[in-house]
């Protein structure tokens, strides 16, 4: 294994506006050697996430930005093939942040985020969408801020997507009435055939402002959103009294080198005594353990649905990062490498 090839994508450059395949760059390098406390993990599937594009802007962001000539940073699952650590053995399938490379050798307790074994019957899928980053966004966000009541109204944006698709569901778990907003008819069909949705608005070709007003004719408790910019705005038309507006993500501006000003109409909040506050993932931690828990027992009923976009082949990493903002994807986009 020594001396053997380890191919990597690394970041090239900073990019200006839209990001590009050619922003990364595939290198070689050795796989490395296992020292004293290390594993050597031949990764096999990799995660995308939106805020990776805030990841490689200069400078630090809500975590340490990824610098030039860097391993692109990424969720992902792989087999440890070397362990010189008593917590891991040659066999396991863990999940962990290996980066978008073939091969990671790193010392687990120094990783930035932890390295778990996946437990039997959970498949790097499973752990890289619905029990990932994503899963657990959509719990924490859905259920910590939004705090769903039986009966409320609850639109998502970005709804089949990762995050939305597993927002909407766990609404519904809890007895909502969820309109979900996605780009084309396909994803609408999908998230009101295969997901139970109640409604969703194709904001490509619809009014979403006057969408909603129909979907939701006495207003929207939960906006749990993931796009911003119209239609944040559209929804915030739409909200009900003492609405709570969910700031997951803006994924309109992410490739924005410039971001225009709005929400326009957010004298909403006021005239309904409403509430909009974001969060990120990372303060739910102690409770994550439960989120997690509480998110397979789901899947294992049989009410919540996981759904992976699975493109293949080391090679195609970057694009398979681009899928996310031309909208291609259909839930939780992966990449198989091995
Ligand atoms: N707060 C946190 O801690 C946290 C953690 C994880 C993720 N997030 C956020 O959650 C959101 C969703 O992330 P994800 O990983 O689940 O990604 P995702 O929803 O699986 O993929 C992105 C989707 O966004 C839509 N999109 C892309 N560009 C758009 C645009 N310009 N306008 C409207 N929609 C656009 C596309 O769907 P359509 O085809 O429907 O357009 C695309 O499929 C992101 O904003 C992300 O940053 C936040």
């Amino acid at each position: 294994m020594k001396n053997d090839v380890n191919n990597q994508w690394v970041l090239a450059k900073r990019p200006v506006g839209m990001v590009k395949t050619t922003d990364f760059e595939q290198v070689e390098s050795q796989i490395g050697e296992a020292k004293d406390g290390e594993i050597t993990v031949k990764v096999t599937h990799i995660a995308f996430e939106p805020a990776m594009r805030g990841w490689i802007n200069e400078g630090d962001s809500y975590v340490k930005g990824v610098e030039i000539g860097e391993v692109m940073r990424a969720q992902s699952v792989g087999e440890v093939i070397e362990s010189k650590n008593d917590a891991y053995k040659e066999g396991d399938v863990v999940s962990g942040f290996f980066g978008w490379q073939e091969f990671s050798t790193l010392e687990p307790s120094a990783s930035m985020f932890p390295i778990q074994v996946l437990p039997e019957g959970v498949s790097p899928e499973m752990a890289l969408s619905v029990l990932g980053i994503t899963g657990l966004t959509a719990w924490g966000g859905m259920l910590e801020i939004g705090k769903p009541q039986e009966g409320d109204t609850v639109v998502v944006s970005g709804a089949a997507g990762a995050t939305g698709n597993i927002a909407g569901q766990i609404a519904k778990i809890k007895g909502c009435r969820v309109i979900g907003i996605a780009g084309g008819p396909e994803k609408c069909q999908w998230l009101i055939d295969e997901l139970g949705f109640d409604g969703a608005v194709d904001y490509k070709s619809e009014n979403v402002s006057e969408r909603l007003k129909e979907l939701c004719p006495d207003g929207i408790n939960i906006f749990f959103d993931n796009v911003g910019g119209k239609i944040l705005e559209a929804a915030l038309d739409n909200i009900a009294t003492n609405a709570r507006v969910v700031i997951c993500g803006g994924i309109v501006g992410y490739n924005e080198e410039e971001l225009p000003p709005g929400p326009r109409n957010y004298m909403q909040l006021v005239l309904t005594s409403s509430t909009m506050e974001g969060f990120l993932l990372g303060q739910f931690g102690p409770k994550l353990g439960q989120a997690a828990m509480e998110l397979g027992q789901w899947v294992g009923e049989g009410k919540l649905k996981f759904t992976v976009d699975v493109q293949e082949g080391f090679d195609n990493v970057p694009q398979t990062f681009l899928r996310l903002f031309e909208g291609k994807n259909l839930g939780k986009q992966l990449c198989k490498v091995a």
